[in-house]
C-alpha cells in the first residue's frame, strides 16, 4: 500500500475498547499516519456516546483528523484501508446469558470457551460476515484486522465460507503473556523476546522464548510458572496494567496448575477452562459472572468517562487514555501497509505449519507479515497430549461452523457434546435447548 496517510474504520464503534484504540492511533501517528477515522456500529445510541466523546477529544487534541461516525455501511466502508473489527453481537446482555445458562446445568460459562463460546460463535459469524460483505462492496482492497470473538470460530467460518476475504484474525492474550514474561525476567519491552508457539486461539502453548541475544529464557520462566503461574509478571500500574480485575488475577495464578500438566511448555491462560472445568464451575458464582464484573467495571468506567466529556464539553481532565497495549494492532497494520516483515502470532489455516495436525484447521502460529499478507513459520510436530486436545477442540469449532452453515441441530449438539467442558451428551442437549431459546433473535433456525 505505502500511502502518505491511511483511513481506518473501527467496526463496533460503541465498544468499550474503542476510545483506547482510537487514542492509541493518534499516539502512533508518526509511525502509522492515520488521518481519517470512521466509527461504525449498528447500535446508533450506544455508538453515539463513545463517538461524541471521541469527537470532542479529537477536536481538542488532533484538529487535523477527519473524523466521522455512522451506522451507514456505505459511509463507513467506502475509501477505507483498514477495518479494525471488535463487535459483540448481542452485547453484554447476551454474554451474561452465555455464562449463566451453562452454569445452571453445572457446566462452565465463559465468553469464548465451552458452551458460552459456542453460543457466541453462532451469533458472531453473521455479524463479521456482514461487515466483510460491506468491505468487499465498498473497499475490496481493505484489510480487516479482526479481534471480534470468539476468534477461533470466526476464523474457521471465514476459512470455510469466505476463503477469499481479506481478514486477519489476531488475539491479544499471548501479547499480554509476553508482557508478563518480559516482566518476570526483568526485560522492559516484550518486543525483545522471540518465541515459538502453536495451538488454536485461546488454546495454545509457548515452546521457546529467547531474549534479543538469543539466550534461552525458558529455564527462568519455568521457575516462575512452577511457583506462581503468571502472577509474577502482573503489573498493576502503567501501560501494561490490563486484565487486572480479580477474576483475571485468579486466572494468572491458576496457570501454575495448567503448567504442571506439561512443564516443557508455557500455556495460554484459557486452557484452564478445558483442563479444570470442574474447578471453574465450583469457583463460579452463578449470579455474578465475568459479564457482570465487566458491566460494573470496564463498561461503566468507559461510558461514564464518555458521558462526562460530553456533559462538560471538554476532554480536559478526563479519564480517557490510549490503550498502549493495543499498539500490536498498529504494528500489524504497519506490517501490511509498509511491508515491515514483522513477526506476529496469527490465527491462520494450518496447511502443514503444525506438521502432524489437520491441515484444514485454523491454528495460532507465528507468521511473518508484509504487504502481500502473511507467511507461516512451521512449528514442526507436536506431542500426543496437545495433539489430542487440539483435535477434540478443533472438531468442536468446525462442527459449530457447519451447524451454522447448514442450520443443523444435530451438529451443534455434537459440538457441545465433544467440548471438554461438557460431561455428557444429555447435559449437552439440555444446555443446547436453553441456548436456542435465549438466542432465537440471533442464531439461524436449527433443524
Ligand atoms: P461491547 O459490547 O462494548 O462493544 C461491541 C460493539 O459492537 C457494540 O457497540 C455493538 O453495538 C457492536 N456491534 C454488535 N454487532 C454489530 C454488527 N453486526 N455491526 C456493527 N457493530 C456491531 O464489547 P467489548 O467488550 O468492547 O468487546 C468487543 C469485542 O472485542 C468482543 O468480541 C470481544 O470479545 C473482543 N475482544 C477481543 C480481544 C482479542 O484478543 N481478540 C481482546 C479484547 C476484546
Ligand atoms: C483477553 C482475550 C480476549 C478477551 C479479553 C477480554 O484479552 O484475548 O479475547 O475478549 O481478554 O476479556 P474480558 O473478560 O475482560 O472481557
Ligand atoms: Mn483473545
Amino acid at each position: 500500500m505505502s500511502k502518505k496517510s491511511y483511513a481506518v474504520t473501527i467496526a463496533g464503534g460503541g465498544s468499550t475498547f474503542t476510545p483506547g484504540i482510537a487514542l492509541m492511533l493518534l499516539e502512533e501517528h508518526d509511525r502509522f499516519p492515520v488521518d481519517k477515522v470512521t466509527f461504525y456500529d449498528n447500535n446508533e445510541a450506544r455508538q453515539e456516546i463513545v463517538a461524541k466523546a471521541c469527537e470532542i477529544y479529537f477536536k481538542e487534541n488532533a484538529p487535523w483528523l477527519d473524523f466521522t461516525y455512522t451506522t451507514d455501511p456505505e459511509v463507513a466502508f467506502t475509501g477505507t484501508d483498514f477495518v479494525l473489527a471488535h463487535i459483540r453481537v448481542g452485547l453484554y446482555a447476551m454474554r451474561e446469558k452465555d455464562e449463566k445458562i451453562p452454569l445452571k446445568h453445572g457446566v462452565l460459562g465463559q465468553e469464548t470457551c465451552g458452551a458460552g463460546g459456542i453460543a457466541y460463535g453462532m451469533r458472531s459469524i453473521g455479524g463479521v460476515f456482514e461487515i466483510l460483505d460491506y468491505m468487499e462492496k465498498y473497499s475490496p482492497d481493505a484489510w480487516m484486522l479482526n479481534y471480534s470473538n470468539p476468534a477461533a470460530i470466526v476464523a474457521e467460518a471465514c476459512r470455510m465460507l469466505k476463503p477469499n476475504s481479506r481478514i486477519i484474525n489476531i488475539c491479544d492474550m499471548p501479547i499480554d503473556l509476553m508482557d508478563k514474561m518480559a516482566h518476570m525476567v526483568g526485560i522492559k519491552d516484550r518486543k525483545e523476546l522471540s518465541y515459538s508457539y502453536y495451538g488454536l486461539n485461546h488454546y495454545g502453548w509457548f515452546t521457546e522464548v529467547y531474549d534479543k541475544d538469543g539466550n534461552d529464557l525458558m529455564p527462568a520462566l519455568k521457575e516462575h510458572m512452577k511457583k506462581n503461574g503468571y502472577m509474577d509478571g502482573i503489573e498493576m500500574e502503567g501501560d501494561k496494567a490490563q486484565h487486572i480485575d480479580e477474576s483475571w488475577i485468579h486466572t494468572f495464578g491458576k496457570a501454575k496448575d495448567v503448567y504442571a500438566l506439561d512443564p516443557e511448555t508455557l500455556p495460554n491462560t484459557y486452557l484452564k477452562y478445558y483442563l479444570f472445568p470442574d474447578y471453574v464451575v465450583a469457583t463460579s458464582n452463578p449470579d455474578f459472572t465475568r459479564a457482570n464484573e465487566v458491566m460494573e467495571g470496564r463498561e461503566k468506567k468507559v461510558f461514564g468517562a464518555c458521558k462526562e466529556i460530553i456533559e462538560k464539553g471538554t476532554s480536559k481532565g478526563s479519564d480517557f487514555e490510549a490503550d498502549a497495549h493495543a499498539t500490536y494492532i498498529v504494528d500489524l497494520a504497519c506490517a501490511l501497509a509498509e511491508n515491515t516483515l514483522e513477526r506476529f502470532l496469527l490465527i491462520v489455516p494450518n496447511e502443514g505449519a503444525v506438521y502432524n495436525f489437520d491441515p484444514t484447521a485454523m491454528v495460532e502460529v507465528p507468521c511473518i507479515v508484509g504487504k502481500n499478507g502473511y507467511e507461516k513459520i512451521c512449528q514442526g510436530s507436536i506431542p500426543q497430549f496437545q495433539k489430542g486436545m487440539m483435535e477434540q477442540q478443533v472438531s468442536v469449532e468446525k462442527l459449530v461452523v457447519q451447524a451454522w452453515a447448514e442450520g443443523s441441530y444435530q451438529k451443534l449438539w455434537q459440538a457441545l457434546t465433544l467440548s471438554a467442558t461438557i460431561p455428557s451428551a444429555s447435559v449437552a442437549k439440555e444446555v443446547l435447548d436453553d441456548l436456542i431459546e435465549a438466542n432465537k433473535d440471533y442464531w439461524p433456525e436449527l433443524k
